[in-house]
């Protein structure tokens, strides 16, 4: 069972729904979290990834962010996210729910992205919530209205996610005949959540074997980019639309 039968799966479908994580980032050059290299190896989240690192330790919690954001600008989306983004206008893909914040799923073209965890691309007042631009939070600027700190748009722990995205990606899920996950340990609370309540088919696509796969009714194992390449082959000049 590979990328053929889940290719077959594919052009049977009338909605497919991918929820991706870290690793769908890893071969642009972004870390993961929680993998042997991941960024949580050595560093405590709630230390620089929290609301209280953000009111209490916000030199930390900027030198975290944008060490992070300096990492994206020399970084780009790989085959992966633009076989995706293909997928999405040939129809064949209805939506990206992401945990990831690097917005690589838009800039490959995927239109229907819906960011579980906000982003680090955008900025804006802790206080008052009017946006600033990334120069600013990196000048370590204060707010211009009101003189609070200033913040990337990503879900902070401690924070709820959006509810649009989340709304959205429930509704799409609960309604998909199939729900590719790629890339991520489904360690977080809510988004873990996500596959269980999806009624059509399970498919994982990851570099490691989790211990819980028994909930997928395929798993693939193997680098989303390479996985991808495999199944785009597969559903060569078939489109929906
Ligand atoms: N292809 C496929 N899978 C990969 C690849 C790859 N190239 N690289 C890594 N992986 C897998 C890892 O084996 C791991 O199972 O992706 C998964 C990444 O898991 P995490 O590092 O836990 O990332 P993620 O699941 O996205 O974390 C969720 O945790 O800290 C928070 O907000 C953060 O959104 C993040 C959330
Ligand atoms: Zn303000």
């Amino acid at each position: 069972m590979t990328a053929e039968t889940l290719a077959q799966w594919m052009r049977q479908s009338h909605s497919t729904v991918v929820l991706t994580g870290a690793g769908m980032s890893t071969e642009s050059g972004i870390p993961d979290f929680r993998s042997q290299s991941g960024w949580w190896q050595n560093i405590d989240p709630r230390a620089v990834a929290s609301t209280e690192s953000l009111q209490n330790n916000y030199e930390l919690f900027r030198e975290f962010y944008q060490m992070r954001m300096q990492a994206l600008e020399h970084c780009v989306p790989h085959t992966g996210h633009h076989i995706l983004a293909d997928f999405e206008k040939r129809g064949l893909v209805s939506l990206i729910a992401t945990q990831n914040v690097d917005q690589f799923h838009q800039q490959a073209g995927s239109k229907a992205v819906a960011e579980l965890h906000g982003n680090i691309v955008t900025m804006r007042c802790q206080k008052c919530s009017k946006p600033h631009s990334k120069q600013q939070f990196q000048k370590n600027a204060v707010c211009t209205y009101c003189s609070g700190k200033l913040r990337p748009n990503v879900v902070l722990f401690g924070e709820t996610l959006p509810s649009d995205a989340w709304n959205l990606a429930l509704n799409e899920i609960q309604h998909a005949n199939i729900v590719i996950v790629i890339g991520t340990s489904l360690e977080v609370y809510p988004v873990n959540q996500l596959p269980l309540i999806a009624k059509g088919r399970l498919v994982s696509i990851n570099l490691e074997s989790s211990n819980d796969n028994g909930q997928f009714d395929l798993v693939i194992e193997g680098a989303a980019g390479g996985v991808l390449a495999e199944l785009d082959q597969a559903l060569e000049g078939y489109k929906k639309k």
